[in-house]
């Protein structure tokens, strides 16, 4: 079997998130972790599985223009945060908006900072709802995972998104 885990990600959260569970799922799946910048139609054609994932940007999916913020605020001095090779690329909501129908089982998850959703938002739920209006059979409640006000993953954020992944691939291989 296998799966996809599409990521978008500007400062690496996401994507060492997007590895982390990629990780997991292979405990039963095939793996591909791909930024969402070079998911051709051909790495999605005979899925299992599609995980989709971005950063929590304005409370929900990332836009262009906070995107433009994204990087401005890097570019401070002070930031501390280096940009991934891909950032000034698609976000996820360009993907959907080419994206056919797949009828596949999948699960998104998001980036975001400390805190109860109702005030940061997440851009899973985003995410979630573009899936199922493209088809997708989303078969897991969407996951967030958290990064401080510095831009850095919590600690163990990445060994819960293992074990998330780990979770969801059991899941799947019973069901
Ligand atoms: C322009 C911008 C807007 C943001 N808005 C939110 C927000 O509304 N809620 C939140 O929890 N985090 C917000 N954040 C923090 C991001 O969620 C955080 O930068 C992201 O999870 C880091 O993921 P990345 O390293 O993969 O880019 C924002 C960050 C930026 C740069």
């Amino acid at each position: 079997m296998r799966a996809v885990v599409v990521y978008e990600s500007m400062y690496g959260n996401t994507h060492q998130v997007a590895d982390a569970i990629g990780a997991g799922l292979r405990t039963a799946f095939d793996v591909s972790v791909v930024p969402v910048s070079e998911v051709s139609p051909a790495v999605l054609a005979d899925a299992d599985l599609v995980v989709v994932g971005g950063p929590t940007h304005a409370h929900g999916m990332s836009r262009a223009g906070t995107r433009k913020s994204a990087v401005q605020a890097a570019d401070k001095p002070v930031s501390g945060v280096k940009l991934e090779p891909d950032a000034l690329g698609p976000g996820l909501r360009e993907w959907f908006g080419s994206l056919g129908r797949y009828s596949v089982k999948a699960a998104a998850f998001d980036t975001r900072m400390h805190g109860p959703a109702a005030l940061t938002g997440r851009a899973s739920k985003g995410v979630t709802r573009l899936l199922r209006a493209h088809g997708f059979d989303v078969v897991a409640e969407p996951e967030s995972f958290l990064v401080t006000r510095q831009e850095r993953l919590e600690p163990e954020e990445t060994t819960r998104a293992r074990d998330w992944g780990t979770k969801l691939a059991a899941g799947i291989a019973v069901s």
